[in-house]
């Protein structure tokens, strides 16, 4: 299996959110990594295999997605390409350390883009899409995340370029809580 193969499956896998999720955190991760050093070819894999534990067809109840997803891209895919036993196993380390609920450190420098990244796609204009998306029909209950995951993100990401995209995202996300207040007169 190649990476083509694998951005294929994710599409065809990933419900409406897969795909396009992990497309943007590569493209975050090319913009906050620009000057470090890391396998880039690698990191690839680690972007679109990381949510695969949250897809219908792996989902497990009561699995972290995060361990999910690991375990099948170590067992299931990656023994199907031709990456070398070491970087399959730096890919299935970056992919389990990703969430940001997981307060264990980085180790690798692909694994801390790959949560830096991620993180930034649950902030901003797009983090607050994503949350009324996932739903449920309840705008308070998706306000309510939106405002948990952003307390969860907030001052933990350390790449300067992280840092300043956070900064802006929060800062915009602020403006549209602040319009949704008002507009509803509280009423969510
Ligand atoms: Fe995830
Ligand atoms: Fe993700």
């Amino acid at each position: 299996m190649n990476l083509e193969q694998i951005q294929q499956a994710t599409r065809e896998l990933g419900q409406g959110w897969g795909y396009p999720h992990a497309a943007r955190v590569a493209q975050l991760a090319g913009i906050v990594g620009e000057d470090l050093t890391y396998d880039r070819e690698a990191f690839a894999y680690a972007v679109y295999l990381h949510d695969w534990g949250a897809f219908p067809k792996y989902f497990q109840p009561g699995v972290d997605h995060a361990l999910r997803s690991r375990q099948v891209a170590e067992t299931e895919i990656l023994p199907q390409t031709t990456l070398a036993p070491a970087v399959q196993a730096l890919i299935a380390e970056a992919i389990e350390l990703h969430d940001y609920r997981d307060r264990r450190p980085h180790t690798s420098v692909e694994s801390l883009l790959l949560r830096e990244a991620d993180w930034l796609d649950m902030l901003g204009v797009i983090g607050v899409a994503r949350e009324f998306a996932w739903g449920p029909n309840d705008l308070q209950q998706c306000y309510t995340r939106i405002l948990a995951r952003r307390a969860g993100i907030e001052g933990r990401l350390t790449l300067p370029k992280a840092q300043a995209l956070a900064t802006a995202r929060i800062a915009q996300m602020e403006r549209f809580l602040q319009a949704l207040q008002e507009e509803s007169f509280g009423l969510l």
